[in-house]
Formats: C-alpha cells, structure tokens, sequence
C-alpha cells in the first residue's frame, strides 16, 4: 500500500488530496477543493491572482487535508503535483510546495499531466471506469476524444481544433448575459427552451466522413459560437421568433450531438464497452443523458464523474501520481511546470 498526496493548482481551485492504493485498489482519504472565488468579479481566471491565491492557499489547504485523512506528512510514502498544462504560474505553486514536501521528508517526486489525471479521476468512484476504454475529456482547456488501451498507453483520436467545449460554453453564456464560469448556467437556462425552435449545424459532423478523416474525430467550435452570435444579434428575438432559452437549448443540442457523435465512432472503431467521461463539462447532464442514450444500443456503458471530481482536483491527480510511481516515473527536483505538455503515453 503506498500513500501519495498530491497537489493540483493549475487554475483556479486549490486541491489537494490524500489517496492510498495499490494497482487499482484505491481508496482516496481526504480531498479539499478550495475554488477561488475572485475571478467571478472579472468574468475569467486572471492568472496573477491565481497564482497568489494557491500561495496563500496551498499549505492551510493541506494541513486539512492530512487532517481530514487522519494522516501526517511522515506517514506520506509519495508527493505529487500537477506539472501542466495550465497557467504557470499557478502550477508553479504546486510544484515547488510538493518539491519542499518531498525534499524535507526525502520522499519520491511525481509530476502529473493534469488531462492524464481527469482519466484516472472518474475511477475512484466507479471501479469499472478502467482501461480499456473510450474517454471523452471535456473541460475549459481541452476536449480530447482519447482511446484508453491500459493505463498509460493512449490513442489520441481527435482534439478541438479551436475552442474547447467548456471554452465554447463560457463564451455562448458570456453572450446570453450570464455569470461565469457559464456552463452550469447555460444548462439551467437550456431546460426552458422549446426544442427545434433554433437550430445551429453541428460542427464537423458529416456522413462522409471516414476513419483516417483527419475531421473523422476532431471538433470544433468557434463556428457554432459564431453561428450563435449572428442569432442574437438578428434581431428575431425582439420579434419574438424565439427567447433565451431557446438559444441556449439550441448550442447545447449541436455541442452535446458532435460530442456524442463522434464519442460513438471511436467506441465502434475499437469495439469498447466502456466510454469514460472527465473534465467540466461531464458535469453537464444533456451530456451524459445522450452519451447514455446513444451508447446502449453499441453495448457500451457510460461511467460519468460527480460535479467534485469532474471538475479540477487532486484526487485524480494522487490516483495518476500512484499509476506512474508504480511504474518508476520519479521526478527529479529539477521538475518544472509547463503551459502546455503532451500526453504521456501516446501511441500510435
Ligand atoms: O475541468 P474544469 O473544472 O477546468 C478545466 O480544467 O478547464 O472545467 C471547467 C469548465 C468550465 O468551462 C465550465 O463552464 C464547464 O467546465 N462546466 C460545464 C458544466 N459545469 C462545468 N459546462 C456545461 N455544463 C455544465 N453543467
Ligand atoms: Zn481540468
């Protein structure tokens, strides 16, 4: 059994998590999630106040964490941060406090991808969510439609070519008036619109597209943003064509169908029986009601996160950290935070 505690500070929660597990036998034993509330005032994460929030932040939210999980930092076998991609200067918080940590108690490093953590994240609460199985990541940076062959071998199968879909949400509540982040808000709205009223095209999505397709997997949604823009802007509301909520309905129909759509290609393409879903957006139940939906008929089951651990936290990361220091992936103390970072594991 080895116990990590893991740091996760790349955006705008503080989280930290104490988790201990062998292979897949886990049991997480605390996780504190501090969501920093400032950036509400200027309708988006402003990177320099993040970063001086995780520093006043990053130990009390520890110490409650060890707290909670009825632990001390002598019984921690292993340290882990997320190393990227994010804001760097946020991450750069966790990093080095988990350096400080694992240097003191002359523990191992591990650094961790933060959208290898949201694979792992959905696994604490369903023991089936493992490999093999067809992940669609959708959060406020990526959206990433991932085959998940093992732990640690990855099929990157298609990736938003603009906007990622929480980024999308955001932008479309931004316009309809509403507080961000706008994704939970836009859902609310959505449920009072009058289906088919506004109908926007679902972006990539074609018949004619075939696996090899470099399109056959990717998204995209900066058209479909723009597509409701020009809507809101023609003046069909004043004239009583159709209200809010309409709109709001109609953007998350064409989101949701592309996602599912091409969610149920590669789950055909691989002949998975599992579709795991992570990031923000997996909060979003027209979401996961037709991925749900969809997926029956193909035989696959549908393994959604709760809105704690769908959305940026360090359990998953601790659950990442414990695959990777299973394996022998140390980091050294010379471990650094990056903007953007591949994922590991990638295969062909
Ligand atoms: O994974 P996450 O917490 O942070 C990132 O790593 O980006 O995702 C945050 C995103 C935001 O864009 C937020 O609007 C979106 O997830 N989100 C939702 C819902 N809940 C959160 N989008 C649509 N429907 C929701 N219910
Ligand atoms: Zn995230």
């Amino acid at each position: 059994m080895t116990r990590v505690l893991a740091v996760e500070t790349s955006c705008d929660e503080t989280s930290v998590a104490v988790l201990d597990g062998a292979a897949d036998d886990v049991a997480l034993r605390a996780l504190v999630i501090l969501s920093q509330d400032v950036h509400r005032i200027f309708g988006g994460v402003v990177p320099e106040l993040a970063s001086r929030a995780h520093l006043t932040a990053i130990d009390p939210v520890t110490r409650q964490a060890l707290e909670e999980a009825n632990a001390t930092l002598a019984s921690v076998d292993v340290f882990a941060a997320t190393m990227g991609p994010g804001l760097v200067g946020a991450l750069l918080v966790g990093v080095g406090y988990a350096k400080a940590l694992a240097f003191s108690r002359e523990r191992p490093l591990v650094g961790v991808h933060h959208m290898e953590g949201h694979l792992f994240g959905t696994s604490l609460e369903h023991r089936e969510a493992v490999p093999p199985f067809t992940a669609l990541l959708v959060s406020g940076g990526h959206t990433l439609l991932i085959d998940v062959e093992a732990w640690g071998r990855y099929r990157l199968l298609g990736r938003t070519r603009d906007d990622a879909a929480g980024e999308a949400f955001d932008k479309v509540a931004k316009r309809l008036g509403l507080p961000y982040p706008g994704g939970p808000h836009l859902e609310r709205l959505a449920r009072d619109g009058a289906p088919g009223r506004v109908r926007f095209t679902r972006p990539m999505l074609r018949r004619d597209q075939r696996p090899g397709d470099a399109d056959y997997y990717d998204v995209s949604f900066s058209g479909l943003k723009t597509a409701v823009v020009n809507e809101l802007g023609s003046g069909k509301m004043e004239n009583g064509e159709w209200a809010r909520a309409d709109i709001a309905l109609a953007f998350q129909d064409a989101l949701v169908e592309t996602l599912v759509e091409k969610t149920a290609r590669a789950v055909e393409q691989f002949d998975r029986s599992r579709v795991v879903l992570g990031g923000g957006v997996a909060c979003n139940t027209a979401l996961v009601g037709a991925m749900r939906e969809r997926m029956e008929p193909l035989g696959a089951a549908v393994y959604a996160p709760s809105s704690r651990l769908a959305t940026d936290n360090a359990a998953m990361i601790a659950r990442a950290a414990l695959f990777h220091f299973e394996h022998g992936h140390i980091a050294g103390l010379d471990l650094n935070a990056y903007a953007s970072l591949p994922l590991p594991g990638l295969i062909a």
